[in-house]
């Protein structure tokens, strides 16, 4: 349990209000009220806003634009299979009836583009290869569709100057509509379907037989755990089904590339993605367990810190303080703070879990079915086609750090980031996720879908 031991003197920072209410007991069993608000100016703070699911934007090292090889890796994997599929799937007969109308595509979870770009790439070349003796090459328009948090200045900063396509960007979650009925020729998703639209209620649940306690994710948690996941994961595909089943043309085509493992067993000797998760887990559990002295009394880490209490307040001192600061008062004052805690609470880890799941090459196809929209035109799995890109751990944590730090930031606030990820480096060097890449089990589902006519 985190503990705090809050001594406030007086403090300067302009444009803040604050007002601090701790109630506080040295019984660490005695669960006493606690509450901070944070009034910066006339800026509201609403964390829900920070972007759960965007991978880290912009050109930096931490970027997912200059970390994400190993899902360019798929792409490169997949090429031979989309070519062949459009040289013998696109339906010339359409594209010569309706050559005045643009060959739309559309990608699905696109981050910032740079392994989105070649892949439109792959797709345009291999339908004008198909129609160039035998009818008019149509327009392509591009629709590049993420999470509205997504960095999407940087992806239209980066579009490739010599495309053959038009772009737009088309903003929200993509399990629900998001383009007009029947408007795509060609859709395509790419290592996005494994993330879900939420974590499961169930699982960050107290009173549910599904509570994921002192664990990040389902591998080697209780059923009723991996049951809420894969209900959740079935749902999840099916609404991104039916909402792609509206917005395509009937014979319409989809390629999905889906992270995946091979099987559900053996998850705790064949090592896969979620074991990435699960290390990350260990390291939050382990912040959880240091105890930490901490002396502030940097204005400029104010803001910070009082952001960053709203989590620490499991509170065991037995005073309260109430503090209202205006900024004409109290404008050339220190504050003098000591927190004496674990860096993070153990509450804070119990209620953080990972929105991802990786499904089986049965399970996905099951569920396909189970949709009818669309039919099922191959389906193939590729072996873990990124697996020689990432050759240190330092290079393999911050690939992760590039797909998960929005999502950690916003539960457990950026302070933690650089020594959760140092650890993390420390734990994968050691690990045989690492040290021996045969060990990794992980796949690619490639699924080519066909849109029934109805
Ligand atoms: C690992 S990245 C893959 C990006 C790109 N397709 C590639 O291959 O490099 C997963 C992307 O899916 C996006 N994503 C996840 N869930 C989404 C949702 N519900 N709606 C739209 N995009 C989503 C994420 O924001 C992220 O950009």
């Amino acid at each position: 349990m985190a503990q705090m031991y809050a001594m406030v003197n007086c403090f300067q920072y302009p444009r803040t209000s604050i007002r601090m209410t701790v109630n506080s007991s040295l019984d660490p069993k005695r669960s006493i009220p606690h509450h901070v608000e944070l009034n910066l100016g006339d800026k509201t703070l609403d964390r829900s806003l920070l972007g759960l699911y965007a991978m880290n934007g912009g050109k930096g090292a931490n970027s997912y634009a200059q970390n994400s090889s190993y899902q360019r890796g798929v792409v490169d994997a997949a090429k031979p299979l989309i070519e062949a599929e459009i040289a013998t799937k696109v339906d010339i007969k359409q594209l010569s009836s309706t050559n005045t109308t643009p060959f739309r595509i559309a990608d699905f979870g696109c981050s910032t583009g740079h392994n989105s770009f070649p892949a439109i790439q792959i797709i345009t070349e291999a339908v004008e290869k198909k129609i160039q003796t035998q009818a008019q090459i149509p327009d392509f328009h591009v629709f590049f569709n993420d999470q509205v948090m997504n960095d999407f200045n940087t992806l239209f900063h980066s579009l490739p100057p010599q495309r053959n396509y038009h772009a737009a960007g088309v903003p929200g979650p993509f399990h629900g509509r998001l383009l007009p009925n029947a408007s795509i020729d060609f859709a395509y998703s790419s290592c996005a379907l494994n993330w879900l639209s939420e974590v499961p209620k169930a699982v960050a649940d107290h009173r549910s037989p599904a509570w994921n306690n002192g664990k990040v994710h389902y591998t080697g948690a209780r059923k009723e755990v991996f049951e809420a996941y894969s209900n959740h994961y079935a749902n999840d595909i099916d609404s991104f089904l039916k909402a792609r089943a509206e917005e395509l043309v009937g014979g319409g085509l989809m390629a999905l590339l889906v992270p995946a493992v091979p099987t559900f067993e053996n998850s705790g000797t064949s090592y896969t993605t979620p074991t990435e998760m699960d290390l990350i887990g260990s390291c939050l559990v382990d912040m959880a367990k240091k105890v930490n002295f901490q002396y502030f009394n940097s204005q400029s880490k104010l803001a910070h810190l009082f952001l960053d209490l709203s989590k620490f307040c499991i509170i065991t001192e037995s005073q309260q303080y109430d503090i209202d600061i205006d900024q004409k008062k109290y404008s050339y004052g220190v504050l003098n703070l000591f927190l004496l805690q674990g860096i993070l609470s153990e509450e804070q880890v119990d209620t953080f879990n990972f929105p991802l799941y990786f499904t089986i090459p049965q399970e996905l196809k099951a569920i396909i079915e189970r949709n009818h929209s669309f039919s099922i035109e191959r389906m193939e799995i590729l072996n873990n086609p990124g697996k020689r890109t990432l050759t240190s751990a330092s290079a393999r944590a911050t690939y992760l750090r590039a797909v998960f730090e929005g999502l950690l930031i916003n539960h457990f606030g950026t302070e933690i980031m650089d020594e959760l990820f140092d650890r993390y480096t420390e734990k994968l060097a050691a690990s045989p996720l690492f040290l021996d890449p045969e060990n990794e089990k992980s796949i690619i589902i490639f699924v080519l879908l066909e849109r029934k006519v109805v």
